[in-house]
Parts: structure tokens; C-alpha cells; sequence
């Protein structure tokens, strides 16, 4: 008997495998799409991440060769919003932020030092005039503290700055103690 509903019956036999093909087909190009999409959203979270845990704010910086930063230097590392100042104690990374009222604190490597580590150079916050010199110590202004410091570890002869802002130590006055010799 005839059966006028099977699609799978044809006179040469390739319809029905021309549609199950098709229909493989889109079923797998859909999952291949999807799929797709899946692993570049996977890599995109995982770039993202990577991004904010390594080399930029909030992650641990790995700024440099400790022989790269000479006694007295003061090198700004704009995306993990630091300072790293070498003094004659051990590395400081002075955390960019005013302790007055968190405006960005720019160093002034042609102002007059407010130190004895050189001639020229410091801070000086352009809000209200809170000045520090190369330890992060205020010198002048309304700041009530000195700029806070990140942790400083030296691995394998280079200077690693951990920049969450939650481990940033605030100071009251200078101590040889918050320094890491290298
Ligand atoms: S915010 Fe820096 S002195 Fe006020």
C-alpha cells in the first residue's frame, strides 16, 4: 500500500538522506555556533580576569629588575596607579591616591626635593598643596597622613607590587620597617 506521508520512500532513495543530512547539518552547524560563542565568552572571562589579576590594579605588578631602579628613583606605574620609590631603607610603593581626599598625586621630578636623596623632586598634590617628599611622607598641606604603601616582595631579583587596594598600609610617619630590601 501507498503511504503518501513517508518521506523517507522516494524514487531514487535520495531525498530522505538529502534531508537527514540537512537536518545533521543545521543541528550542527546550531551546536558548532553555539559553541563557538561559548568558548570566546570562556575566554573572554578568562582574559578579563587575567587582566585584573596580573599587571594591572588590583592584581600583583611585577614592576621590574631590582638593579632598574637606582637608589632615590621614583618610577611611576600608571595602571597599577603607584610609585615605586627605591630609598636608601628598600622599596616603598606609595599608592598614588592623596590621603587629604584622594585626589591622583602627580610627581614633580623639577620641584625642589623635600629629602636628602637628591636636589629635585616630589610630590605635590594639585587639589589642595599637600606636598611628600620620596618616602611618601607629608611635608606639607592638609593630607593628615603619609601616602599609603602596597606590598612589596622581591622574587627572583624583581620588585612584585601587590596593588589591592584593600592590603594598601596606611602610615603615620615614616619607619625603615615598611621598606623591602632587595
Ligand atoms: S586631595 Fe590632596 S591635598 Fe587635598
Amino acid at each position: 500500500m501507498a503511504n503518501r506521508n513517508n518521506h523517507h520512500t522516494s524514487p531514487s532513495g535520495d531525498l530522505s538522506s538529502i534531508r537527514v543530512t540537512r537536518k545533521h547539518f543545521l543541528r550542527f552547524a546550531l551546536l558548532a555556533a553555539v559553541g563557538a560563542v561559548a568558548t570566546e565568552g570562556g575566554a573572554a572571562f578568562l582574559l578579563f580576569f587575567k587582566a585584573k589579576k596580573v599587571g594591572a590594579f588590583g592584581g600583583k605588578i611585577v614592576a621590574g629588575r631590582v638593579e632598574d631602579f637606582p637608589v632615590g628613583s621614583v618610577t611611576r606605574f600608571q595602571e597599577g596607579r603607584f610609585y615605586l620609590s627605591h630609598t636608601p631603607d628598600g622599596f616603598v610603593a606609595l599608592y598614588q591616591k592623596c590621603t587629604h581626599l584622594g585626589c591622583t598625586v602627580p610627581w614633580k621630578p623639577e620641584d625642589a626635593s623635600e629629602d636628602d636623596l637628591a636636589n629635585k623632586g616630589r610630590f605635590n598634590c594639585p587639589c589642595h598643596g599637600s606636598i611628600f617628599n620620596r618616602y611618601g611622607v607629608r611635608k606639607a598641606g592638609p593630607a593628615p597622613r603619609p601616602l599609603d604603601i602596597f606590598p612589596v616582595s622581591i622574587v627572583d631579583g624583581k620588585v612584585v607590587v601587590d596593588t589591592d587596594p584593600n592590603k594598601a598600609i596606611q602610615r603615620s610617619a615614616w619607619d625603615p620597617k615598611h621598606a623591602v630590601k632587595a
